[in-house]
């Protein structure tokens, strides 16, 4: 499958000319990564990016191929201001209309995060578009700094079917083929497409023949039908998955995607599927560590925790501390703050601490001064932190009522506030783990440790469900698995659908009514609401017309207005 296109690549800043790589062989060229972080709009960002890989040893690192978030082809190709603040791989603007030889001029030290070789590769950049133009004038802006670009053919909201893009597409298979093979034909990098399944086994076969023989060098499949989101979201199929694995063509490149919630369900799925990448969105989202292997017993160190029952995780404060470290050293170019070592149970008892007072945040003085400064204001980095930490901390802002307040409070660009919010669940975390080992030990004294979930200390669980229940008919099993103490990185598990119509269906008391309306409210504050956002912005197009001045056509250059649909951070796209 691999074809031998010469075309000009950057290498950092050496040009050099490289072969186009297709399928299989490119695959293979960038590390045959069996990792892949999903795209995810206003979320799979840089900073994001280098956190879910920070959890891997140098070594494994190309084994995790990283998307960026969709970006909307039009806007990217058009907008020098969406552009500049959604993607950042030179310290000045990416030269517009692209310049291939100018880049591969520029030295090393004019790199800036997105795609720079040193630390954000390998890489794809998505696009949803309905133009073949558009996308490829877009996809060539960024073809410099990446190693493919991938075609967006998942998205189910209603602004995908207003812009006739994501999986409404699937409407006109004939256009999804023409932006492929322009790619394919035209662009520096592989073209690659991520898509969803269809109702019958056969429908979604000769779809993904449609894409594959347009030009798509790698198929990630989504396996969830359109319709699938939302309350209705459910669970992916990965017999369909499989299905395509055994009837196209052997040497296709497919990534699986879906049911990710935990490390070991990875292997399980590539097990399954017979892929060769496998893909994770929310599973990643609640817990960025989810591709790392957890450490032999006794190696846990101080940012992994065990309980007695052997399960275990990441603490939220030591991952929380590492995101924070990136935000300072790559979004703010600042040296991050040195930090003391993470509480750990076998440290000597502190002397207790004076009267705390930053549960309100900094002083409103300091607030004052920590503005975001203009060009921070559109910084991807900045701008996801608070939906990121939201995610990171579900378990433990359900309980820490003064954590969630504190950073529902936090500003953009206010990193003082997000410093403090850190302090407040290192507290946290410590009092957790303080109290988990004082009921162990009163446990093993007394010899009465309460099995039972609902009244067992944090850490306890209850295995029996886990063997019992099927999956695909309750998620109560799946919560059981996943359930950890609310200090440690744990997946949120959605209720299937049936589940969801069968509580929508509970007659709730008025107290817990207006409880669900409240925290429902503050979920939409701070952009967590499952449907997410849309954002209008007005895009000014220029045009050459045909005017009659004095009997002869002349071109004038004219500017229009268009409003175009972009998704914000809380949307699934995909
Ligand atoms: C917050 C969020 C944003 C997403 N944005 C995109 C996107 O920009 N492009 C895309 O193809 N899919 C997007 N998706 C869909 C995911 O990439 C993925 O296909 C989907 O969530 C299923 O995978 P999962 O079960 O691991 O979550 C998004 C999902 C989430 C949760």
């Amino acid at each position: 499958m691999a074809s031998e296109v010469q075309t000009p690549k950057m290498e950092g800043d050496k040009p050099s000319q490289r072969t186009k790589l297709r399928g299989r062989a490119f695959y293979e060229s960038i590390g045959s990564p069996k990792l892949v972080l999903a795209p995810m709009v206003e979320q799979s960002e840089f900073a994001w990016r280098m956190l879910s890989r920070s959890f891997l040893p140098a070594s494994e690192q190309s084994n995790l191929l990283a998307y960026t978030p969709m970006f909307h082809s039009k806007m990217f190709l058009e907008g020098p201001k969406y552009r500049d603040s959604h993607f950042q791989p030179l310290k000045s603007a990416m030269p517009s209309p692209p310049d291939t030889y100018h880049i591969s001029q520029l030295p090393d030290s004019e790199r800036h995060l997105d795609g720079n070789p040193a630390f954000d590769r390998p890489l794809t950049v998505q696009f949803c578009s309905n133009d073949p133009d558009d996308l490829l004038g877009a996809a060539k802006h960024v073809a410099p700094f990446c190693d493919a670009v991938d075609l967006n053919l998942g998205c189910p909201q209603g602004i995908a079917r207003r812009g006739n893009y994501g999986a409404f597409l699937q409407e006109t298979p004939e256009l999804i083929g023409k932006m492929i093979k322009k790619l394919d034909e035209e662009l520096d990098v592989p073209i690659t497409a991520k898509f969803r399944i269809l109702e019958t086994k056969e429908k979604t076969l000769a779809y993904a023949k449609t894409i594959l023989d347009a030009g798509a060098n790698i198929l990630t499949v989504h396996g969830r039908r359109r319709e699938q989101k939302g309350h209705n979201t459910g669970l992916a199929d990965w017999k369909m998955i499989r299905y395509l694995r055994e009837n196209l063509p052997k040497d296709t490149v497919i990534f699986a995607n879906g049911n990710i919630l935990q490390h070991d369900d990875i292997a399980k799925c590539l097990e399954a599927t017979g892929a060769d990448g496998v893909m994770t969105a929310e599973g990643n989202l609640y817990d960025p560590t989810i591709f790392a292997k957890p450490p032999s017993i006794g190696e846990e160190g101080r940012e992994y925790w065990r309980g007695r029952d052997g399960k275990g995780g990441y603490r939220v404060d030591a991952v929380f501390r590492r995101y924070m470290d990136i935000i300072h050293k790559y979004a703010l170019g600042q040296e991050p703050p040195v930090r003391g070592p993470l509480f750990h149970p076998d440290d000597p008892e502190e002397p207790p601490s004076p009267p705390r007072d930053e549960d309100e945040g900094p002083p409103r003085k300091r607030q004052k001064q920590n503005k975001p400064e203009k060009g921070q204001l559109k910084n991807p980095n900045l701008t996801a932190m608070q939906a990121h930490l939201f995610h990171l901390l579900r378990p433990l802002v359900s309980k820490h009522h003064n954590v969630r307040d504190a950073l529902a409070k936090c500003r953009m660009g206010d990193i003082d506030a997000y410093e403090n919010v850190l302090k407040l669940t290192e507290r946290a975390v410590k009092e957790g783990i303080q109290a988990y080992e004082r009921d162990q030990a009163s446990a093993q004294t007394t010899n009465s440790a309460k099995t039972n979930s609902e009244s067992a200390p944090e850490g306890a669980h209850d295995d029996t469900q886990e063997e019992e229940l099927d999956p695909y008919e309750s998620s109560l099993a799946t919560v059981a698995r996943c359930k950890r103490p609310f200090w440690i990185c744990q997946p949120y598990v959605r209720p299937l659908p049936k589940e969801a119509i069968e509580k929508g269906s509970m007659q709730l008391s008025k107290k817990e009514k207006k409880r669900l309306e409240e925290q429902e409210a503050e979920a939409k504050a701070v952009g967590l609401q499952p449907e997410g956002r849309v954002e209008k912005e007005t895009l000014e197009t220029k045009t050459s017309n045909g005017h009659k001045v004095e009997g002869t056509t002349v071109p004038v250059e004219e500017t229009q207005q268009e409003d175009v649909e972009i998704p914000k951070e809380g949307l699934v796209c995909g």
